[in-house]
């Protein structure tokens, strides 16, 4: 293996949260409410996708128009939630174990759906751990589709069958298997079942995960 590609919702920093926080509020303000368990289907899942499954819940239909206008109003609010992020909220043993990756000279990259990605590994001071940053911005086709770690490894010149790959989505998963990468989940096994191994924590995860 030569480069390790990351998800970040979920597998960096815990923003499951806010957009939690954010989703449920604009449910409220259409009438209906919007569960802690409703949102395990926007994990992994594009802004505009998103916003279509919570109206599905709420049986709702709005026009374009609405539709944009809300989907930029849940935005303006998550990324209110997600300024107010720093070093702290990485999630446990992640800047340890890229930081061994970097020493021992793996390419590492990063693979998310979300448009917000930069903003927020600019707020965990992570960006310079980083030798591709593939995101929302950069692919037309979400996961798992695997559009964006393809991309990722072609940023980074290697070959995709010598990348890993690290997510908590279900789909995720999926679009590191259709990349012919071998992934890794981080979450629970019977949840994360098509991956090639899962972990629960990166805390005191030895480099050899990413071999076995
Ligand atoms: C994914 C998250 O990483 O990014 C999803 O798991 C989110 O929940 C998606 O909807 C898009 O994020 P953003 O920041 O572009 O709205
Ligand atoms: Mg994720």
């Amino acid at each position: 293996m030569k480069a390790v590609i990351f998800d970040l919702d979920g597998v960096i920093v815990d923003t499951a949260k806010y957009h939690y926080l954010a989703w449920s509020n604009l449910a409220n303000e259409l009438g209906f409410t919007f569960t802690e368990q409703d949102n395990e289907l926007l994990k992994g899942v594009s802004r505009v996708r998103s916003l279509e499954i919570l109206l599905e819940i709420g049986n709702i239909t709005l026009s374009q128009e609405d539709f944009d206008k809300y989907a930029a109003k849940k935005n303006d609010e998550y990324v209110k939630l997600i300024s107010e992020l720093t070093p702290e909220d990485i999630l446990p043993g992640v800047k340890d174990f890229i930081t061994r990756l970097k020493k021992s000279g793996y390419l590492i990259s990063l693979g998310s759906a979300s448009k917000n990605a930069v903003f927020i590994l600019k707020h965990l001071e992570l960006t310079p751990y980083f030798d591709s940053i593939v995101d929302g911005t950069h692919v037309s086709k979400a996961k798992p589709d695997p559009e964006v770690f393809l991309t990722a490894a072609k940023n980074l010149g290697i070959d995709p069958k010598e990348c890993v790959v690290f997510e908590d989505a279900v789909a995720g998963v999926e679009a590191g298997k259709n990349a012919s990468m071998r992934v890794i989940g981080v979450g629970e096994a019977d949840v994360l079942s098509n991956a090639d191994h899962v972990i629960s924590t990166f805390e005191n995860l030895s480099l050899d995960v990413l071999e076995a």
